[in-house]
């Protein structure tokens, strides 16, 4: 099956409910302040892959470690790729997944790419429908609360030539999260790294897998170092087109109005949040250009005023107001250093969508 991205109807999805579920009381305290990605929900999705059965024994069952052959390719040549996609809590008490679909195709896509057997389509929603399902008492009820989904896939087996696995693991866990930029500031502060690039022409740049986030860590770790929130990665050939964040993409406001966002030339992550962005922004009837953004121009529009805003925006991070940008050549300030008006709007029209406050005219959620 590598190779191809192929569906089915029906996936008989088994569910086997927790027998120790987390008590509602200890729950509720949980909830009260999740963070990003530490509170986790009683059951997971897992589906088996092998060559001579393919996906079979779709489950949801209780959340568990993975016993793992110490030889297991995952542990020694990075064969994994992931998802982020978010279910939130409705007015009227519903579960929305928002654009599950758009992850779905993602996630085949990255597999073709890491040589791993893309997951049917069907297979995936199921997955994380029946995850909701069996876990939305777990969605918190806090302003920036939601149900973060982490779907991943993780090469098995044991065996140490570098090669494709022939045999994976799917699973997807849950977790209960507020904010992911914790603190009081009302913007974040980029690093500009010139030592590390995270993508290269041809490379794996596009695919969501870990290797990409385990490269970036030093260059974040650089950014933490230097007083700043998150890395700014710049392309790997002229090391001066702005491309993306450590985990997350980026957007550019102008004074005549206009939003500007790198183009997705290959090296990029096509961002369910970059999407969705793009096309409110274009109904809003913005002037919308995907094209490439130096850094040299950036800093000197940010001090002439051309440039009056900029945000990072994914899943875990939605639309976060960049505040300044520093490197090893210097820094500058962007606007007021807090939300401007533009990225404000945006974020209202997206979250208004997720969280059912305003009507869906896309199709982009989903009551589960
Ligand atoms: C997401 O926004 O879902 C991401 O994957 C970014 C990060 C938490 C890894």
């Amino acid at each position: 099956m590598i190779g191809e991205i192929y569906e089915v109807d029906d996936i008989g999805l088994a569910f086997e409910p927790t027998a120790k579920p987390v008590p509602a009381e200890e729950r509720a305290r949980l909830l009260a302040d999740p963070g990003f990605g530490r509170v986790f929900t009683d059951h997971m999705a897992f589906i088996e892959y092998d060559e001579k059965e393919g996906w079979h024994d779709a489950r949801i069952t209780a959340r568990h470690p993975f016993t793992m052959d110490p030889a297991s390719p995952v542990l020694h040549y990075a064969q994994e790729i992931f998802e982020g996609l978010k279910a939130y809590r409705r007015p009227d008490g519903a579960a929305a997944l928002f654009r599950p679909e758009a992850n779905a195709r993602r996630f085949a896509k990255s597999a073709v790419r890491m040589a791993m057997p893309p997951l049917p389509v069907d297979m995936f929603l199921d997955s994380v429908r029946g995850l909701v399902r069996a876990d939305r008492e777990w969605i918190p009820a806090t302003e920036d609360g939601s149900l973060y989904l982490r779907p991943f896939m993780i090469a098995n087996g044991s065996f140490l030539g570098v090669r494709p696995s022939t045999q994976f693991i799917y699973a997807v866990i849950a977790s209960s999260v507020g904010a992911y930029f914790k603190g009081n500031t009302p913007s974040v502060s980029l690093w500009v790294t010139r030592e590390y690039v995270r993508a290269a022409p041809g490379g794996t740049g596009e695919a969501k897998c870990g290797g990409n986030y385990a490269g970036s860590l030093a260059a974040q770790a650089e950014a933490i170092r230097n007083g700043c929130d998150q890395v700014v990665f710049l392309d790997a050939i002229e090391r001066r087109w702005v491309e993306e964040l450590g985990g997350m993409n980026i957007f550019f406001v102008f004074d005549d109005g206009s939003i500007q966002t790198p183009p997705l030339a290959g090296t990029i992550l096509h961002g369910v949040t970059r999407d969705s962005l793009l096309t409110l922004a274009r109904n809003m009837g913005l002037m919308v250009r995907e094209e490439p953004y130096s850094i040299e121009q950036w800093k000197s529009d940010a001090e002439s005023g051309r440039l009056t805003e900029a945000f990072a925006c994914g899943t875990a991070a939605v639309v976060t107001p960049i505040g300044s940008v520093k490197g090893v050549d210097g820094g500058f300030t962007i606007g007021g250093q807090s939300s401007g008006p533009l990225t404000l709007r945006l974020r209202s029209a997206l979250v208004d969508i997720q969280r059912g406050d305003a009507p869906d005219p896309y199709g982009w959620t989903e009551i589960v």
